[in-house]
């Protein structure tokens, strides 16, 4: 069985070839670029770039997989969340194709595809149920509980203000080191262990699993005003961020395994190829015996490989 997959939620246009699970290839065009003035994701910017470069990522993708369209037995296209204009040409896009070749058109859910991305490899791990699932990217911090579907994933938790990818694009802006802010903070932290600044930390609630990131975005900015930046400076306020939200991030994560009695951790999205991180969970989830999945890096941005396999899978009833 041969899927395409098609994403176009944010500011990725992506289309993926999945043959029974493994991918034959997997095409990212980002318009990354054209946002960087602007620190952020401008909609309007998204769904143009994504009109002009569907059917080029499409075509790649088929060519890279060494196949033509006749050869697809099946679309699958991100339905749903995202910005709407940039949803909307995706989904477009992947009916006029389902249509005009004759061939069925799933819908898949982005936040579910991140998660799945875990399981798209090619010796599939097994997916074990129920698990904690996270994902955490510009758009979403998102704690779910999946107890035996992938189509039914119960959200317990997420941000009341920033997403925890967001946050790192608007410090990042702050410190003026350029977008996207993840890979940009992680790489100045990664120069300092030491001297931290005593960012605070927002738990909310004591059972709660919700995050807010407005209180720790405002102290690095009080602290940056009026202070000259050197380049160790920088590294110290990146390091010292970092912890911050990763503290609080890992402690919810672990507090709602401890809760319902899981002990399974399925990881997603953008945030997730931050290495510090993956270090962090995985010294907590080897003390306690959980098992921790995350995605190759390569697979934590969005991705139309996540897309295609997640929708191969749902088609075949098989999660
Ligand atoms: O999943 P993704 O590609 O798109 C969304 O659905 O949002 O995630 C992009 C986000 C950006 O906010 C980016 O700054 C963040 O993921 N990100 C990182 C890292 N790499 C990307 N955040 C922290 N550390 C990283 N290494
Ligand atoms: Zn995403």
């Amino acid at each position: 069985m041969v899927t395409l997959g098609i994403e176009t939620s944010c500011d990725e246009t992506a289309a993926a070839v999945i043959r029974n699970g493994r991918i034959l290839s997997n095409i990212v065009s980002s318009s990354v670029s054209l946002h960087e003035k602007y620190g952020g994701v401008i909609p309007e910017i998204a769904s143009r770039f994504h009109i002009e470069y569907l059917s080029r990522v499409t075509k790649k993708a088929l060519k890279k997989a060494g196949i033509t369209f006749k050869d697809l037995d099946q679309v699958a296209v991100t339905e749903r969340p995202g910005l709407p204009g940039s949803l909307l040409t995706g989904k477009s896009f992947a009916k006029a194709l389902s249509y005009s070749l004759g061939i069925p058109l799933v819908g898949v859910d982005h936040l579910a595809a991140h998660l799945y991305a875990n399981f798209l490899v090619d010796s599939p791990r097994a997916i074990r149920y129920p698990f904690i699932g996270a994902v955490v990217s510009g758009g979403h911090t998102n704690i779910f509980i999946c107890r035996g579907s992938f189509k039914d994933l119960a959200l317990i938790g997420r941000t009341r203000d920033d997403a925890i990818g967001e946050a790192f694009d608007k410090v990042a802006k702050i410190l003026d080191i350029g977008y996207p802010g993840g890979p940009r903070i992680e790489k100045y932290a990664r120069r300092v262990k030491k001297s931290p600044i005593n960012f605070p930390r927002t738990y909310l609630d004591k059972d709660s699993f919700d995050f807010s990131l407005s209180g720790l975005k405002t102290a690095v900015l009080y602290y940056v005003k009026n202070r000259k930046m050197s380049r160790g400076e920088i590294s110290r306020i990146s390091w010292s961020f970092q912890e911050a939200i990763f503290d609080v991030l890992t402690e919810k994560i672990v507090r709602a395994c401890k809760k319902f009695s899981i002990k399974e951790i399925v990881l997603g999205g953008g945030v997730i190829a931050n290495m510090r991180l993956r270090a962090r969970l995985k010294v907590v989830c080897n003390a306690l015996g959980y098992k921790l999945f995350y995605p190759p890096p390569s697979l934590c941005a969005d991705n139309a490989a996540m897309v295609a396999g997640l929708g191969e899978r749902l088609l075949k009833k098989e999660v």
